[in-house]
């Protein structure tokens, strides 16, 4: 993915912030490039107020003066722009090869409209060759973890493997949330919905980077511009 790509994905989603709004800004390399923009756009005067979906958005934001707000004060969100590793056709996301999947789920569940802003090397036909990240709680994870493995037997997904994502050191990678990350090396995910509810019935499982039915559009950056798929199109 190129940076001309994001950068112009990211300037087109700068297109559709209004004064006075309320934002949900996403993690990641395309969305901090978003962030950066709008931090210009506030220099010069722009009133926006923000929550960030990390504490490494919150960082950046609050460094480029950027005003933040509490989350539990805030107004309602307008509009939320965030990247993804893999869309669909069905505008259904993979989320989470940052980590942030739980608090990005959070703020773009809602947000009145959820933006994605990427490039076409994330637009899948159907979800799940990038792993699917699950956070976990760190209290009995390695029995949720065969909890999950045993649910996608279950489901007829076999010999998947599910790997607890680690730190350069080889521990366990800990979330802003102060949870662990599950990634299930599915390959292909031939029921999103049926994956993403059963998910959600596991004990331990705090949240998993299916978002099925959030974004309202997504941008594609390319080398020369966008191209906007929208929920409706
Ligand atoms: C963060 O947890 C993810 O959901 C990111 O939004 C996703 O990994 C996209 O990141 P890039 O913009 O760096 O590709």
């Amino acid at each position: 993915m190129s940076d001309i790509a994001k950068r112009n994905a990211a300037l087109e989603a700068l297109n559709l912030v209004e004064e006075g709004m309320t934002l949900g800004l996403g993690t990641g390399s395309t969305a901090a490039i978003f962030v950066d923009e709008l931090g210009k756009k506030v220099k010069e005067g722009f009133d926006v107020v923000c929550v960030a979906t990390s504490e490494a958005t919150d960082a950046q934001a609050r460094s480029l003066d950027i005003p933040m707000a509490d989350l539990d004060t805030a107004p309602a969100i307008h509009l939320t722009v965030d990247g993804a590793d893999e869309f669909d056709p069905e505008l259904r996301l993979v989320k989470g090869g940052g980590a942030a999947l739980l608090r990005e789920k959070i703020i773009a569940d809602s947000s009145d409209v959820m933006v994605v802003i990427t490039d076409a090397s994330k637009q899948v036909k159907q979800l799940g060759a990038f792993p699917l990240p699950v956070e976990v709680n760190p209290f009995g994870m390695a029995l949720t973890k065969a909890r999950v493995e045993e649910t996608l037997e279950i489901l007829g997904m076999n010999g998947i493997h599910v790997n607890v994502r680690l730190n350069q050191d080889g521990t366990p990678l800990l979330t802003d949330g102060g949870h662990h990350i599950l990634d299930l090396h599915c390959k292909a995910i031939p029921d999103a919905d049926m994956l993403g509810a059963v998910l959600d019935q596991i004990p331990g499982v705090v949240e998993h980077g299916l978002f099925l039915d959030i974004a309202d559009a997504v941008i594609v950056g390319t080398e020369t511009g966008t191209e906007t798929i929208s929920r409706e199109d």
